[in-house]
């Protein structure tokens, strides 16, 4: 510690007795900060492991950890590669993973068809990993972007993303991913009517226990770039997403589209990108109640990697500040690739 840090009362009196008024000196915010264990006792948020959820990429073949080169420390991994991760992170204590999966190109088509193969890449992630691991929670995403052939998360017909086709494709292929043992089921997509259409569909096929959580406030963000490499479709998407994520400007409008999810049978709420919608964060824990995660993306993870690489912030530090803020502003959990660094810290009993 440095001597600043160990500022004592004594000396924090000595320092400021002279030049300043008798009504500072009843209110000196300084004291609760003057020790270790007296800003421990004050803390207001502690961020935990059962905060954290894993996302995970996952590939074809075996035995294959295969690096994402805008994504440091992350690896696109083999299914039972992705088994191995998935008892790491048990053994770490985090609650849960989300999968995603990079497929070969033959599966890739205008309407996303191999999301509707029982037995596609991310359903045998599921089934190993449940079999191998079962006290791992698996959450699935359920858009089409990694299926489609031009990258984007719904059906392409003349030049459109076509809403009620796309909400009919992805509550089917939502059944597959909890017959395959998914615990929870996560839209991404931001089609209209698509957690009725799901909530529907899983009842239906007796599935009343999975979960929805809803990626409820998705913005066109800039900050998916590292995550369109690791899962393949950077190459592929022409346009953008803006005729279906939410602008960047629009919070108002963000509360409004979560409702609507919330109407529909969310158990859980998702903002995603984080840090940028803090303030989306708040609101909706505020307005809704419901168990809500920011998702720290891939843009946000490697700026922190990159900016640490570089040497010109403390990464570990500034990672554990981000993800507390989330929990600062009322978040239930966070979705980080950090999970499994922020967890070994946590264990370590580091705090901010
Ligand atoms: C799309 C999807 C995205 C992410 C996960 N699912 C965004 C996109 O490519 O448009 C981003 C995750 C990240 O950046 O970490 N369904």
């Amino acid at each position: 510690m440095t001597s600043l840090g160990k500022n004592t009362a004594a000396g924090l009196r000595t320092a400021a007795s002279s030049d300043v008024d008798e009504i500072t000196g009843h209110r000196r915010m300084r004291r609760n900060r003057i020790s270790d264990w007296s800003r421990r006792l004050t803390r207001e948020t502690i961020l935990s492991v059962n905060d954290l959820i894993w996302p995970i990429f996952i590939i074809p073949g075996a035995n294959i950890v295969e690096p994402i080169e805008a994504m440091p420390g992350v690896s696109r991994l083999s299914v039972d590669k992705a088994v191995e991760a998935a008892r790491m992170a048990a053994d770490l204590g985090i609650p849960a993973l989300a999968t995603f999966p990079n497929v070969e190109m033959e599966h890739r088509d205008q309407t996303g068809s191999y999301a509707l193969e029982p037995d596609n890449l991310i359903n045998q992630a599921t089934r190993a990993i449940k079999a191998a691991v079962p006290n791992i929670g698996i959450i699935t995403d359920v858009a089409l972007d990694p299926f489609t052939d031009h990258g984007h998360d719904g059906v392409l017909r003349d030049g459109e993303i076509v809403n009620d086709e796309t909400v009919r494709t992805i509550a089917a292929a939502a059944v597959h991913q909890a017959d395959a043992g998914a615990d929870i089921i996560a839209p991404s997509d931001m089609m209209d009517g698509r957690i009725g259409a799901i909530r529907r569909a899983l009842d239906a096929s007796g599935h009343q226990s999975v979960g929805i959580m809803s990626y409820a406030t998705k913005f066109a963000s800039a900050l998916y770039g590292p995550y369109r490499e690791a899962i393949g479709t950077s190459g592929l998407l022409k346009g953008d997403k803006r005729t279906y994520y939410l602008d960047p400007s629009n919070a108002t409008e963000a509360v409004r589209d979560a409702g609507l999810d919330v109407e529909e049978g969310a158990d859980m709420l998702m903002v995603k990108p984080g840090l940028c919608y803090l303030d989306i964060c708040q609101a909706l824990k505020e307005t809704y109640g419901l168990p809500t995660f920011a998702y720290q993306v891939s843009g946000e993870y490697s700026m922190i990697k990159a900016g640490a690489a570089a040497g010109y912030v403390d990464g570990e530090r500034v990672m554990m500040e981000k993800l507390l803020a989330f929990k600062r502003v009322g978040c239930d959990g966070v979705l980080t690739y950090f999970a499994p660094e922020a967890a070994r810290l946590l264990a370590k009993g580091y705090s901010v």
